[in-house]
């Protein structure tokens, strides 16, 4: 498929075997959410460019790199936020834009509910984060919102991705770059990614947190 990355490390495919893992709690699911968001870190800044510094160490000068540019984090609500705290600790620098997104559960189509990205993003590389890519509508409606601000450079980071919505990225958006932990089968007739996760936003934040009853 094209410009998929997957990262392969066992420590990845370990605790994501956990994490998919029906008994597992929600406490223990962030946590290895957190984990594998650490792990991706490493891989999705890969091509991030950097530039030439001299640094004054205690004993010398010492030729450095730094980063270029900051990236700056974007993330979908609610599950991306699950995602976001890794990224945020590895880029402390990074500033931080969020987007909130609802699929609705007949359509399959994203609603969009709320919207804050910082105005640096458009000349900054930016790194949206979704842990779920299905269908690819959500994504999709980030990145066209992000492009319709201005923004050029994007890159994607997910956990798991469906070849559906891979697909639908790559069609859409052949530049783009994805970065997934893991690609799964399919997606079900309920637009849920086989074997999958389940869904992270419950997973990660509890079972139907919109209904105040
Ligand atoms: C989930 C997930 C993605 C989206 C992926 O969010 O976090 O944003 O579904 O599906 P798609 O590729 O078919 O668009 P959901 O809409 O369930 O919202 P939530 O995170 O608030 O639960
Ligand atoms: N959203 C989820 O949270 N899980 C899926 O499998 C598909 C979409």
């Amino acid at each position: 498929m094209k410009n998929l990355h997957i990262i392969e490390h066992p420590l990845i495919r370990h605790k994501l075997a956990k994490l998919r893992d029906e008994a597992t709690p929600m406490q223990e699911f962030r946590r290895l959410l957190d984990d594998i968001g650490l792990l991706m870190t490493y891989e999705v800044t890969r091509e991030l460019q950097t530039v030439s510094v001299e640094v004054r160490t205690p004993v010398g000068t010492a030729s450095c790199s730094r980063l270029e540019r900051v990236p700056v984090l974007v993330t979908i609500l609610r599950a991306g936020i699950g995602m976001l705290g890794s990224f945020m600790q590895m880029l402390p620098e990074s500033p931080v834009g969020f987007l909130g997104l609802q699929r609705d559960e007949e359509t399959l189509q994203p609603e969009s509910y709320y919207s804050k990205i910082p105005f640096v993003a458009r000349t900054s590389p930016v790194i949206l984060i979704d842990p779920m890519l299905a269908t690819g509508g959500s994504a999709s409606d980030a990145i066209e919102h992000l492009r319709k601000n201005g923004v050029e450079e994007i890159t994607f980071v997910c956990l798991v991705a469906a070849p559906e919505g891979v697909r639908a990225i790559n069609e859409r958006y052949p530049d783009l770059q994805i970065y997934t932990a893991a690609l799964d089968d399919r997606l079900n007739e309920h637009g849920y990614i086989v074997p999958g996760l389940g869904d992270a936003g419950d997973r990660v934040f509890g079972t139907g947190a919109d209904d105040i009853r």
